[in-house]
């Protein structure tokens, strides 16, 4: 049976330092670099940016689809089967596009990236209000901490189940900024459509007769909002804001809030960034839809840089299925091939995700069948 509430116990992070308030103490870091330590890397970042690219190559840029042609239903005429194409493409080749035209008021997006840089520059006392408590994901902290040796990341973020509505802790919404939940509930609202919708069409492309089989991987959703801190100079080469990981769910669609780069993701053996477009999401293949399709979308390694003078936010919204659901390739997609994946309940997934560390594909390699 469908369980309407979601269920305790799926276990938290390790208590981390609060990165904002480290980095709002440039004196203390200059005198203690030691402090910085846990966030050091022994590989510097740029070592591996594209190393066999030739001289001369043209940076590539993630496709971007048109998400009102996408749903026209003149067909043809409308560009909707050029783009239905398009959208095949960026699924099968890159595992990441960003959606334009996609039906949610600017309005709705504005506010809600106002809220949320309202609630990151709230003084730290109010933020740790809504602190993650121990054997708890949702709230203000870190996550995929699993032991005092891993290497942190230079990042605070915020955590919050939105959907459906009986998943949430409301304790944790804030009322400070004043307007923090009616606009998380809007954006939240707006952007599951599109993820239905973005799904749809996938099921379409891929030949799944039910949409729903599909579509049903955008009735939950939990928005992680991310805040990174400026990083000192001399360590922004060594220092990850993000570590590079796959996100271990159906779809992810992230706001860039700020101008200011930092996401990039694996390609081709390197790391191409993916600019901000104002008004766009970023849209992300994760490991279950990679589980869904039978390995046919690939979800893709990102990361997320830091910069040594810019704060930079984003707030990546994850659609998964819900409690009490079954994770594994749909028969239709495997045919007369064989499963790559094993099923297994979204329950058991979670709790896996959330014990392991960030890093890479490795969730995946543990419910691989080879
Ligand atoms: C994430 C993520 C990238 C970013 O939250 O899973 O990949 O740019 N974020 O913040
Ligand atoms: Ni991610």
């Amino acid at each position: 049976p469908m369980e309407e509430t979601k269920p305790r116990n799926l276990g938290g992070s390790l208590p981390v330092p609060n990165v904002q308030d480290l980095a709002g103490r440039p004196d203390e870091l200059a005198v203690t670099p030691t402090l910085l330590r846990r966030y050091v890397r022994p590989q510097p970042n740029t070592a591996d940016l594209r190393p066999d690219a030739p001289a001369g190559e043209e940076q590539e840029h993630v496709p971007i689809i048109d998400l009102g042609r996408l749903l026209n239903p003149d067909g043809l005429a409308g560009g909707r089967d050029e783009e239905a194409a398009r959208l095949r493409s960026a699924c099968e080749d890159w595992g990441f596009f960003q959606v334009v035209n996609h039906g949610i008021p600017e309005e709705t997006v504005e506010e809600m990236k106002k809220n949320v840089m309202g609630f990151f520059a709230l003084p730290l006392a109010e933020k740790t209000a809504f602190a993650q408590q121990p054997g708890e994901i949702e709230g203000y902290g870190q996550a995929f901490v699993v032991s005092e040796e891993q290497t942190l990341d230079w990042a605070d973020m915020f955590f919050l189940l939105t959907q459906p509505p009986t998943y949430r802790d409301l304790r944790l919404w804030p009322s400070n900024p004043s307007t923090f939940k009616t606009c998380l509930e809007n954006y939240s609202t707006e952007v599951q459509r599109v993820a239905g919708e973005l799904l749809g069409a996938m099921a379409e492309n891929l030949g799944v007769r039910d949409h729903s089989d599909m579509t049903r991987l955008a009735a939950s959703q939990s928005v992680r909002m991310n805040y990174y801190p400026p990083c000192p100079e001399a360590h922004v080469d060594s220092v990850l804001g993000l570590s590079p990981h796959s996100d271990a769910v159906g779809l992810t669609l992230l706001l860039q809030v700020s101008k200011v780069p930092g996401l990039q993701i694996r390609r081709k053996g390197g790391w191409v960034p993916v600019t901000p477009l104002p008004g766009a999401l970023v849209v992300n293949v994760g490991d279950v839809i990679e589980v869904f399709t039978n390995g046919k979308y690939r979800s893709v390694e990102h990361r997320a840089v830091v910069n040594a003078r810019h704060e930079r936010m984003s707030i990546a919204t994850f659609h998964s299925g819900r409690f009490g659901t079954m994770y594994g390739p749909l028969e239709e997609v495997v045919g007369d091939g064989e499963p790559r994946y094993r099923s297994v309940s979204v329950q058991e997934y979670v709790k896996l995700v959330v014990s392991s560390k960030l890093d890479g594909k490795n969730i995946m390699d543990s419910i691989s069948t080879s």
